[in-house]
C-alpha cells in the first residue's frame, strides 16, 4: 500500500524566527491523520526545524541537495550534511530548480544516485511548461524527465521514491491542473513505470500533485485514485491552510 503524503515546500521563504512561529503554529493545529506530514525549510533553518517537530509528527525535509558528498562547491549542500543533522528526505527536480538553476535531466540523474547512496528518501519532481501541453506534448515530456532522471535505477531503490508531478504552468499561478487532467497524467505515469519496471513498483510508489493546491480544491485533487497527496507551495506557508489541506487528504 503507498503511502498518503502531505509536503510543504517553503521555498525562500521564513527567516528563523518565522520559522519558529509557523512550526509551532502547525504543530498545534495539525488535524489527526493516517498521512504523512512534511515540511521544507530553507537549508539554515532545517536545524532548527528538526529539533522544534522532534515531538510531532512532522517531517522536515531538504529542498535541494549537491551530488558531491564534499568538496569545493561554494554555496552547495551535500546529503551527508543533510542526513548529518537528521534529514531523511530531500525535493530534487523542482521547477525552479530546472529553470532558475540550470538542472538538467543529466544533473538530477546525479543528484538522484547521491541521494540514495546517503539512504536519504527522495520526493522526486517533474512536470511539462504551458507550451507543452498546449502542443500535446505533454505526455512525452513527463515520460522523458522520468526516464532520463530515474529509469535507470535499480528495482529496489523504488522503496525509496516519491514522485510530485508539478505542471509548471500551475505552480504559484492560481492555476490548478483540473483534478481530470491530474488524475489523467498520474494514471500515464504509474503506466510508464509498469513498462519501464513492473506493475507492482507502479502501484507502490506515491504520486502527489503540486501546483497551486489549495483548501479550496484539494479535496477534489486528492480524491482521485491515483493522487496520493500533494506538493504544496504558497498555501504551506499559512498554518491554517495547510491544516485544512492535511484534512482534506
Ligand atoms: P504552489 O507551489 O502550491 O505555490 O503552486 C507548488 C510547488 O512549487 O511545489
Amino acid at each position: 500500500m503507498r503511502s498518503k503524503i502531505v509536503a510543504g515546500n517553503w521555498k525562500m521563504n521564513k527567516n528563523g524566527t518565522e520559522t519558529e512561529a509557523l512550526l509551532a503554529e502547525l504543530t498545534a493545529k495539525l488535524p489527526n491523520t493516517s498521512a504523512e506530514v512534511m515540511v521544507a525549510p530553507t537549508f539554515v533553518n532545517l536545524s532548527q526545524a528538526v529539533t522544534a517537530t522532534q515531538d510531532s509528527k512532522i517531517e522536515v525535509i531538504a529542498q535541494n541537495m549537491h551530488d558531491a558528498l564534499s568538496g569545493a562547491f561554494t554555496g552547495e549542500i551535500s546529503g551527508d550534511m543533510l542526513k548529518s543533522i537528521g534529514i531523511q528526505t530531500v525535493i530534487l527536480g523542482h521547477s525552479e530548480r530546472r529553470a532558475y538553476f540550470g538542472e538538467t535531466d543529466a544533473i538530477l540523474a546525479k543528484k538522484v544516485a547521491s541521494a540514495l547512496e546517503q539512504n536519504l528518501r527522495i520526493v522526486f519532481c517533474f512536470g511539462e511548461e504551458l507550451e507543452d501541453r498546449k502542443t500535446g506534448n505533454h505526455f512525452a515530456v513527463v515520460k522523458s524527465q522520468l526516464s532520463n532522471a530515474l529509469f535507470s535505477l535499480a528495482p529496489s531503490a523504488w522503496k525509496h521514491i516519491v514522485l510530485a508531478y508539478e505542471p509548471v504552468w500551475a505552480i504559484g499561478t492560481g492555476e490548478t491542473a483540473s483534478p481530470e487532467q491530474a488524475q489523467e497524467m498520474h494514471a500515464f505515469i504509474r503506466t510508464t513505470i509498469t513498462e519501464a519496471f513492473d506493475a507492482t513498483i507502479a502501484q507502490n510508489v506515491s504520486i502527489l500533485y503540486g501546483g497551486s493546491v489549495k483548501p479550496g480544491n484539494a479535496v477534489e485533487i486528492f480524491g482521485k485514485p491515483d493522487v496520493d497527496g500533494g506538493l504544496i507551495g504558497g498555501a504551506a506557508l499559512v498554518a491554517d491552510d495547510f491544516s485544512a489541506i492535511i484534512s482534506a487528504i
